[in-house]
């Protein structure tokens, strides 16, 4: 086991200092940005009709489902195509309305999740074609799709997940940057310049890795906390949920992901200078306004601890704490704020003592209901 953690005290650790290497294997083969091309084999006997899609439904559980969200931003935005996201435990259940012209996108790490196979059954015998994003090649899941890509993240073994959620999201880009080309809904030019940041993501997540040493530190600070918040808006709404969920998931401290502006209705209440507020606040289009709700929480004394872009001033000037990650195009964020999130989660566990690759009551994949 030692040799397979690959000199890391724990698999999560070695697998968060992996995603620079998984996020390129899953690119790999695929995203040619000096050429301007970009093949996902998978899918390429369904591109024709996947590009007269009414509709896309994703369905997921955990972690899966943050990317699926992350997924709806970027397939409205590239593709223009309406979005829907849902939890495949709800789906199933609720005779939902799906016809011959939409098209479902399964993304399960593990291939195997009960919930996510019996959504897929279910919108498969309403005439809906099937995808699949699963990082476990040749599994239940990867079997039961029409077409689909691996993520090609390499095997798993930490409970909470974290490189299989990037490949996802650098899969999910990649499909709706290629939809949205073929459709015309995205320019040449911008897709060749997007192709091209895109393809120096890699070095940009090992650049973020780098405030680990930082991160630790902040964990230091608040690893005995009661709770946490984590507020984002767009793009990094998702993230802030995932943040959230990595921190419950290996440190047991209760944490709650909101979008940002949503905080004014319930969590502000909470807010006291006992309680932490985690804001990814990146220079997007709704940096001011996340912003105005950092000076909201400072007001009332939380603390705050910042996920911005590099060389910010503003949030630096007011946040308690800063991490900072690479600037990059705005629908790209996701793959770097996650980092210091998933950084941040796994120094907490550890200073608790808690087991952080296997997590009570926790399982890797979950193959009952
Ligand atoms: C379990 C795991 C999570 C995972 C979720 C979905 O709850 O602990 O890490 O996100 O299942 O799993 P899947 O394999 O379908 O992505």
């Amino acid at each position: 086991e030692a040799i397979e953690k690959g000199g890391y005290e724990h698999f999560m650790l070695k697998e968060i200092n992996e995603q620079p290497r998984s996020i390129a294997d899953c690119m790999r083969g695929r995203l040619d940005a000096k050429n301007g091309r970009l093949i996902l084999g998978g899918l390429r006997d369904y591109m024709n009709k996947f590009q007269n899609a009414d509709r896309i439904i994703i369905t997921a559980c955990g972690t899966s489902w943050h990317a699926g969200l992350v997924a709806e931003y970027l397939f409205e935005e590239f593709a223009r195509i309406p979005v829907e996201v849902e939890y495949a435990s709800e789906f199933r259940y609720r005779n939902p309305v799906i016809s011959e012209k939409d098209f479902v996108i399964a993304i399960s790490q593990s291939g195997e999740t009960a919930d996510t196979l019996a959504a897929i059954e279910l919108a498969k015998s309403k005439g809906a074609t099937i995808f699949g994003v699963c990082n476990v090649v040749g599994s239940s899941i990867a079997r039961a799709t029409h077409a689909g890509c691996y993520t090609h993240a390499g095997p798993e073994i930490g409970v909470a997940s974290t490189k299989a959620f990037t490949a996802q999201i650098s899969v999910l880009t990649m499909m709706a940057l290629m939809l949205g080309y073929q459709r015309g809904t995205l320019t040449e030019s911008k897709y060749v310049q997007l192709l091209n940041e895109l393809e120096g993501i890699p070095g940009k997540v090992e650049k973020a890795l780098k405030m680990n040493s930082n991160v630790e530190k902040i964990a230091e600070i608040y690893k005995d906390s009661r709770n946490f918040l984590y507020l984002g808006r767009g793009y990094n709404f998702p993230v802030a949920l995932e943040g959230a969920l990595k921190l419950k998931e290996i440190s047991y401290i209760h944490a709650e992901g909101y979008p940002a502006a949503e905080m004014k209705h319930g969590p502000i209440a909470l807010i006291d200078e006992e309680m932490p507020v985690v804001f990814i606040a990146t220079k997007d289009t709704s940096y001011e306004k996340v912003v105005s709700n950092i000076q909201e929480v400072k007001a009332r004394k939380g603390k705050i601890i910042a996920v911005v872009t590099e060389g910010d001033t503003v949030v630096r000037g007011m946040a308690d704490h800063v991490l900072e990650i690479p600037d990059t195009a705005e629908a790209f964020v996701p793959l770097l704020s996650v980092i210091p999130l998933q950084q941040l989660s796994y120094h907490i566990a550890v200073m608790r003592g808690c087991n952080v690759d296997q997590p009570r009551n926790l399982a890797k994949s979950v193959t009952v209901e």
